[in-house]
């Protein structure tokens, strides 16, 4: 039996992100403990089939089309919320891609359409749920950020890690002007996660497997399956006290010095 605290029956929870990977997993975690959700993504039949999976465990899903680069849809799937369900309890800010390039030519064009998609987005979305969370007294946000936003990744990733780390520090001034009235606010903070695009993105680059691995001291990349455990806990009562957190969920990476190695690294050991 799974103890009480990590249950989550009779509440709703809003994730983006929600077709695949992460986003479905932590949906599909929160329904497994007994919430109902609201699936966000852009990619509606995707979001639909995470629904189907939802409902054939008994919980209610609802999937939205949903791009979370623009405030006008993240406000209408609110709207739907609201007629919906009338409350959110949780929020899992999953959803947000960033493309890069040399920071000495990317147009500024490109790295303000990251912001837009990674910050702004995700703060119109903990806006949204926060108001609502403030006026029911409880809630808990739980924000995705990225160990590129925690120390520097290079190979172009410089408007990605900008944002990431925009979005970690976000939270920490959420869950200080919020915690007083009850709303939680926490991120998580993964290394490499495997989705479809780091698999094409490994196949087409040789070595970077090992230079991802050599950084984590598990010796593998993680598996989206690994976000129900982190997400369930930042959601439920389990986490009550805990709040203004970066939680990696990172095999050890950000442990590991730049230099170190680790029993069975890729890396020359010794
Ligand atoms: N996988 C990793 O290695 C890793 C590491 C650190 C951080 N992250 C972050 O975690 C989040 C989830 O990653 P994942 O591996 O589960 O990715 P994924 O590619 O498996 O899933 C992302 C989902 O978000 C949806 N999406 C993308 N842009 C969207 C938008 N603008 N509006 C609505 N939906 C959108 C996609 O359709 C997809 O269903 C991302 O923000 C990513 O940057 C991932």
């Amino acid at each position: 039996m799974s103890h009480p605290l990590f249950k989550l029956d009779g509440r709703v929870a809003m994730v983006s992100g929600a077709a695949s990977g992460m986003g479905r997993q932590m949906a599909i975690g929160f329904a497994e403990s007994g919430a109902d959700v609201m699936l966000l993504d852009i990619n509606l039949p995707g979001a639909e089939k995470t629904a189907r999976d939802i409902e054939s465990i008994g919980r209610r899903a609802i999937p939205v089309e949903c791009d979370v680069s623009e405030v006008d849809q993240i406000r209408r799937a609110y709207e739907l919320l609201d007629r919906e369900f009338g409350r959110i309890d949780v929020l899992g800010n999953v959803a947000g891609e960033g493309h890069g390039g040399a920071p000495e030519k990317i147009p500024v064009e490109e790295v303000q359409q990251v912001f837009q998609n990674l910050v702004f987005g995700r703060f119109v979305m903990c806006q949204e749920g926060g108001r609502r969370m403030l006026e029911q007294g409880k809630g808990s946000i739980i924000n995705f950020g990225s160990i590129g936003g925690w120390n520097s990744l290079g190979r172009g990733h410089m408007p990605y890690g900008m944002s990431m780390s925009a979005v970690i520090q976000m939270t920490r001034e959420l869950s200080t002007e919020w915690a007083s009235r009850g709303v939680r606010v926490n991120c998580i903070v993964p290394a490499q996660v495997w989705n479809d695009g780091l698999r094409e993105r490994v196949a087409a680059t040789d070595g970077l497997i090992n230079t991802f691995v050599s950084g984590i001291p598990t010796g593998r990349l993680g598996e989206p399956e690994e976000i129900k455990g982190p997400a369930i806990f930042l959601a439920s009562d389990a986490s009550s006290f805990v709040t203004g957190i970066a939680l990696p969920m990172d095999g050890g990476n950000l442990a590991l010095n730049a230099g170190g190695t680790y029993p069975g690294s890729p890396r020359v050991s010794g």
